[in-house]
């Protein structure tokens, strides 16, 4: 696969016919992932799992694909506790990981920070979210949920009507997955957030070019009743210049049971990236939907675990030899 031995930097990087290439993979690692059938493809193989700025599902489960691989993972987590604290560039720490691992996957609180650590790597590098700009891997796991969910009403992606709520001007999450979607064509997609925390215009044109049918709002009025899936987002309080600032949308676009009644399709299907901010002032998606068949945030992530160990597979060219590592359960 075109993968192999590749950096994984940006969705940029993906066709569609990748994209259907590694879903496949990515559905073939559900006897693994669910302890059904164990392979070891990956023993001897490290990862180092590099997170420069909080985690938990991305760095965890990119840890867990590993393992579920066969492969060992070795961890830094925090810009303060390693040397890039006491001055270290970039391109020295790539140089040095790189020498104790097999693959990489990185996460840095700056834009372009993990293309420029790529610069410096002997191995393949992994965005697992640099700033505010892309999250390729959570891209990845949301387009693949998106299908499965459609699939699940025995719908197609040609089918979706897609709203993306809240904060879009800072949401990386979702700056990726508008550039997975503009590779498909006649799409609905709305897009409500405050006026102030719109989506920046360059992912607004691309849908527009693809040739999607684009909506941008400011109230939920406009974007629920017409979506089948629905994608919340968190207010991202630490991309603004102040908490104060942050706490000006916090709570601003309230899902909960009532809401979801009210104004969405019935079978409506909600995502969030996660974390999902509950406490009382933002609660941006209400515990009262746990119950609820529609709420697919669990599923998502539970789908990072089969996208990541497909990219590790195919970036280490094992996807096709795994069954040949086999042990019994
Ligand atoms: N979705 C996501 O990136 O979650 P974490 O910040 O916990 O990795």
């Amino acid at each position: 696969m075109k993968l192999k031995g590749q950096h994984l930097l940006s969705v940029k990087d993906i066709s569609l016919d990748l994209i259907d290439e590694l879903f496949i993979v990515a559905e073939s690692m559900r006897p693994y992932a669910g302890r059904q059938k164990v392979t070891r493809v990956l023993e001897g193989a490290v990862l180092g799992n590099m997170f420069f700025e909080p985690s938990t599902r991305t760095r965890v489960s990119f840890g867990s694909a590993f393992n579920l691989l066969g492969g060992e993972v070795r961890e830094t987590t925090g810009l303060s506790n390693s040397a890039l604290a006491k001055g270290e560039s970039l391109y020295d720490t790539a140089q040095v990981l790189s020498g104790y691992s097999d693959i990489i996957a990185m996460r840095h609180p700056k834009a372009g920070s993990v293309k420029e650590f790529s610069l410096g790597s002997r191995v393949p590098v992994i965005n697992g979210g640099d700033g505010p700009n892309e999250h390729p891997t959570q891209a990845l796991l949301d387009l693949f949920t998106i299908k499965n969910e459609l699939a699940r009403q025995n719908k197609s992606i040609q089918n979706l009507s897609l709203t993306l709520l809240g904060d879009l001007k800072h949401g990386r999450t979702v700056h990726s997955l508008c550039q997975l979607l503009a590779l498909y064509r006649n799409l609905k997609i709305q897009l409500i957030s405050p006026a102030e925390l719109a989506m920046p215009t360059k992912y607004v044109d691309l849908l527009v070019n693809a040739g999607h049918q684009v909506e941008v709002g400011t109230t939920l009025e406009q974007g629920l009743p017409q979506a089948n899936i629905i994608y919340q987002t968190r207010i991202q309080e630490e991309r603004f210049s102040s908490q104060q600032e942050a706490n000006l949308y916090r709570g601003y676009f309230r899902l909960n049971k009532q809401i979801y009644a009210q104004h969405c399709q019935p079978d409506a299907v909600i995502m969030h990236p996660l974390p999902r901010d509950s406490r009382n002032e933002a609660n941006e998606l209400d515990n009262d939907l746990n119950a609820m068949p529609g709420l697919a945030i669990f599923r998502q992530t539970d789908n990072g675990i089969l996208v990541r160990m497909a990219l590790f597979a195919c970036i280490l060219g094992v996807e096709d030899i795994i069954q040949n590592y086999e042990q019994t359960v």
